[in-house]
């Protein structure tokens, strides 16, 4: 018998590095990703009710409610490929009636990660950040920039990065992304005391991961071993 899945969390301030490592744990590890944001963004592209609500609170850096994201995660979790491989979840929960619905379905992590990032470096994270439409990729025009001419031309921003579409103007909106995550920070921590690892996202990516990657390697060695012993 194989030892259980890792089911895992990461958490961080807004343009903290959560999908850049998520890409980097996916890879080596072969876990579902599961990020709340990109449902969201899924949502919002199809033009679904729920999209169309789901909006107007993101281009105010606000959680949407709970009524539209609770349920889109726990679906998500409860496929099969997420029983089996195990899961990763990013940018969820969010707040304590969050992370409360969660475990009342069972879902309980093994690991919390909290990527760790000055907020002067955030805004320029998210300055620069683009998004390769074909691939899902997120480079930074000056950190992670694209490999090729031909990647280069097609890269986007963000729906919730541009200026023109969002209500207000991107500085003011990372700080009320970072506002909300803030205020909703400390109470989601405290649901994960016993396996809160907290990590410095303010390396390079290939730093930040090395640190992720060691935590994880011993937490399936963990695993591993509890399966052995009698
Ligand atoms: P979401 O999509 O989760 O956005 P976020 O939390 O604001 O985080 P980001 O995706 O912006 O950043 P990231 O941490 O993934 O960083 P990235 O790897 O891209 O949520 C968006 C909105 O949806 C929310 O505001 C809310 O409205 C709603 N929402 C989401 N979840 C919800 C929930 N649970 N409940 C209610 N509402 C919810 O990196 C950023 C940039 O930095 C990139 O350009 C990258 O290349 C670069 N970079 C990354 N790492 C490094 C590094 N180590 N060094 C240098 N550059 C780096």
């Amino acid at each position: 018998k194989a030892a259980e899945p890792l089911r895992v969390m990461i958490s961080g301030a807004p343009a903290s590095g959560k999908g850049t490592q998520c890409e980097l744990i996916t890879k080596m590890y072969d876990l579902v990703h599961i990020a709340a944001g990109d449902l969201l963004r899924a949502e919002v592209a199809a033009g679904t009710e729920n999209g169309k609500r789901a909006k107007e609170y993101m281009e105010r850096g606000q959680l949407v409610p709970d009524e539209i994201v609770v349920m889109m995660v726990k679906d998500r979790l409860s496929l099969q490929d997420s029983e089996e491989k195990g899961w990763l979840l990013d940018g969820y929960p969010r707040s304590v009636s969050q992370a409360t619905a969660l475990k009342n379905f069972g879902f309980d992590p093994d690991i919390f990660i909290l990527l760790e990032v000055p907020e002067e470096l955030l805004v320029e994270r998210v300055v620069g950040r683009r998004l390769d439409p074909v691939t899902g990729k997120i480079y930074h025009l000056k950190y992670s920039p694209p490999e090729t001419e031909e990647i280069a031309a097609r890269l986007t921003q963000r729906f919730d990065d541009t200026e023109e579409k969002a209500c207000f103007n991107l500085l003011f909106l990372v700080k009320l992304r970072l506002l909300t995550h803030n205020s909703n920070v400390e109470a989601v921590l405290s649901m994960y005391e016993d396996i809160i690892v907290k990590v410095d996202g303010s390396r390079t990516k290939q730093d930040v991961f090395s640190h992720i990657d060691s935590v994880l390697t011993k937490l399936l060695e963990k695993k591993e071993a509890a399966l052995g012993s009698p």
